[in-house]
């Protein structure tokens, strides 16, 4: 056999979310042989009761009829239009109307007249990180980007894949990362040779974090960032997965300042993760070599191209279904109408049910169990998302909580419970900070259990009391 030698190619380490699902058929197998029930705290997936494609796909079969009647075809011999670009090579940039209907009901929700010919399509808001942090590396100089400490882990397994790249992290209060520490971060970076091209946050529903930013906060960033010349690149999935009355809810950078922000748009958290629909939008220009001003959806389309060269234009066309309803008014051959949406929050609606029922199960039954035992505990609120991060604020005498591997795999053993260290979502440099950073923490997801309807809520208050009695017993409370 050929010795194949790629001697500066180095292995990355597994995410510990990666690590929990990949072991989880394992733990399951041994908490049953314990007689234990197995409580998901841990997956930050959308629930099943909610990604139940059924629905969709015949919601998706009548809009498709009703675009084969409203080309006019009578003979089922022709092939429709949007049947063959379904299955086509399609522009990078995808069929048109998805990106119009996209424009014209994301716009409308958060006030401004998004461009379809700057929004790039990519795979989940994944494949919008990644396309964004290509398009950075490839002129081969040491980049740096700005990120909070902790961030999510999809983003430092991304950087991690770029050996010229690295992170500066900025520590977090409750309304956000803290701005004087973000403009000597990007100082720090600068002075050390990086060039600096963005900060990389979600601000709704942080995930881990567990809250969302305050109004106050991301003006403070939105003016660092300005000043210091570098991007916010806004990671949205949790956008509509918002717990907050309309009134206070904070403005998604984009519609504050859609020139200096890449925004990441994912159908994942309110339509379906499977069909990997995304969107990268920017109205920013950049200043390119010999002093060039392009359009950052320029590069970005340039780059998706030779990356993706195109994404499933059936996909896109189903994502079109979805941001259409029936329309009261039938067809003239009685087949029905659809209309385009007025507003994306309340299809978000179907699923925010679910989310906003689990995490009031989850306050409630943590107020109940660890209301009095605030000098142990704390906990964050989440405004939106998925997650809240708790804290074991080893206060007490008795010998600290630490939320390190071996404390993880007891959860399970001992309890049934699956949860998330913090440890592992501080980037190396906020750890060398503060070797202690995330080491009482952990993240709860409120999103994910096996079961639905009655049985699910139930789940989730067993879960949550199984987790109250595990916390209590771990700092030594009876
Ligand atoms: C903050 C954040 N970004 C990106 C993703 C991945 O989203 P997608 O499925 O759109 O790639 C997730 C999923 O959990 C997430 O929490």
């Amino acid at each position: 056999m050929a010795n194949l030698v790629a001697p500066n190619v180095q292995q990355q380490a597994v995410s510990v979310t990666r690590k929990m699902s990949a072991s989880l058929p394992g733990l399951r197998e041994i908490a049953a042989q314990r007689g234990l029930k197995v409580h998901h705290l841990g997956a930050g997936y959308p629930h099943p009761e909610v990604t139940d494609p059924r629905g969709f796909l015949e919601h998706q079969e009548a809009y498709f009829e009703f675009l084969r009647d409203r080309e006019g075809l009578n003979d089922p011999s022709v092939l429709p239009e949007y049947l063959r670009e379904a299955y086509s090579y399609t522009d990078t940039l995808g069929p048109v109307s998805s990106r119009q209907t996209f424009a014209n009901v994301y716009g409308k929700d958060w006030g401004l007249t998004l461009n379809p010919e700057k929004l790039i399509p990519t795979v989940g808001a994944s494949g919008g990180i990644n396309l964004i942090c290509s398009m950075f590396e490839h002129p081969g100089e040491k980049v740096a980007y700005i990120t909070d400490a902790p961030t999510y882990a999809g983003f430092t397994a991304r950087v991690a894949l770029c050996q010229h790249a690295t992170i500066f992290s900025v520590e977090m209060d409750g309304e956000g990362a803290l701005p004087e520490v973000m403009r000597a971060q990007i100082r720090a970076a600068r002075e050390q040779g990086y060039f600096v091209p963005f900060y990389y946050t979600v601000p709704d529903g942080h995930n881990p974090g567990g809250f969302s930013f305050s109004q106050r906060r991301r003006e403070a960033i939105l003016e660092v960032a300005g000043e210091e010349g570098i991007l916010i690149l806004e990671d949205a999935p949790y956008l509509y997965i918002n717990f907050a009355a309309p009134a206070d809810r904070a403005k998604p950078f984009f519609s504050m300042a859609p020139e200096q922000t890449v925004h990441l748009f994912t159908g994942s958290k309110i339509g379906f993760p499977g069909p990997r629909v995304g969107f990268l939008y920017s109205e920013a220009e950049l200043e390119i070599s010999e002093g060039k001003k392009v359009a950052l959806s320029e590069l970005a389309l340039v780059e998706s191209s030779s990356e993706l060269l195109f994404h499933s234009p059936g996909a896109l066309r189903g994502f079109e279904a979805l941001l259409h309803e029936k329309s009261e008014n039938q067809g003239q051959d009685a087949a029905e109408t659809f209309i385009e949406r007025q507003s994306i929050w309340p299809l978000a609606e179907e699923t925010l049910v679910v989310y906003r029922e689990n995490r009031q199960i989850l306050l409630d039954v943590f107020e109940r169990e660890l209301g009095m035992h605030k000098a142990h505990f704390s906990w964050t609120m989440p405004e939106g998302g998925f997650f809240t991060v708790f804290t074991f604020l080893n206060t007490s005498t008795t010998e600290p909580v630490r939320t390190d591997d071996a404390m993880i795999e007891k959860m399970v053993m001992d309890h049934g419970l699956v949860v998330i260290p913090m440890y592992d979502f501080y980037p190396k440099d906020a750890r060398e900070r503060d070797p202690g950073a995330g080491m009482n923490q952990l993240r709860l997801s409120f999103c994910f259990s096996e079961s639905a309807g009655q049985q699910r809520r139930d789940d989730m208050r067993e879960a949550v009391e199984a987790f109250c009695d595990a916390a209590k017993s771990l700092v030594g409370i009876a």
